[in-house]
């Protein structure tokens, strides 16, 4: 099993990537943000708790999303490994994903951290927002306050992953395929 966190801020073009990695390598793809939309759209009590939380650009508590991504690895007991997007974006949350792996013998591969300017990620974020009905992407100030909340709590994820020497910074401007070749010799490199 090899397993991926694809790692970065918001607007840096993980789930871009992810839907291209997963068809390459045949991983299943756990966005946390995708989970939570879900919930939203079928208008659960958990997706009605997490909507306004995320309309301010906020994160949801760790132990919501935990408790989504134990149940999603419990789900899919056959996968070849997981791609993670969007999770973990707290050291709780990796303390937590490390300890979840651990029980099915498995761990994280390698944390590839797309890299990308703020007013490269504001731009392209208001204009998916143009499109996308994302209620996150359209005011400026929640776009900037989801970047504030990785700079305060998830780029130290990095730092964790770092001390085990997983962690490859890739650069994240250019096109969808420079990145997304970038991308796969890192992987490529530890498979083989
Ligand atoms: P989440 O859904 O994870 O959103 P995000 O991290 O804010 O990032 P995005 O999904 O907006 O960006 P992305 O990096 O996937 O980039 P994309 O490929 O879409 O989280 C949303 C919210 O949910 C959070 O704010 C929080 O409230 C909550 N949440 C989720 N996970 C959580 C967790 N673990 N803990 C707590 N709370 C959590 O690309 C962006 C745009 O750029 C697209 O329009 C795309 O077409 C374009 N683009 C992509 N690549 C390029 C390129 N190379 N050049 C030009 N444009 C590009
Ligand atoms: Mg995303």
């Amino acid at each position: 099993m090899f397993n991926i966190i694809l790692f970065g801020p918001p607007g840096s073009g993980k789930g871009t990537q992810s839907e291209k990695l997963i068809q390459a390598y045949g991983l299943k793809h756990l966005s946390t943000g995708d989970l939570l939309r879900s919930e939203i759209a079928r208008q659960t009590p958990l997706g009605l708790e997490a909507k306004s939380i995320m309309d301010r650009g906020q994160l949801v508590p760790d132990e919501v999303v935990v408790g989504m991504i134990s149940s999603a690895l419990d789900n899919h007991p056959q996968a070849r490994g997981f791609l993670f997007d969007g999770f973990p974006r707290t050291v709780a949350q990796s303390e937590a994903l490390d300890k979840l792996l651990r029980l099915k013998n498995t761990e994280i591969g390698v944390v590839l951290a797309l890299e990308v300017g703020e007013e490269e990620l504001v731009n392209r974020l208001l204009n998916r927002g143009l499109t996308s009905g994302r209620s996150d992407d359209t005011n400026e100030s929640v776009i900037r306050a989801r970047i504030t909340e990785y700079r305060n709590k998830t780029s130290v994820v990095a730092e964790h992953y770092d001390k085990s020497g997983k962690v490859v910074k890739v650069p994240g401007e250019g096109t969808v395929d420079e990145i997304f070749r970038s991308l796969c010799s890192e992987i490529d490199r530890r498979l083989s």
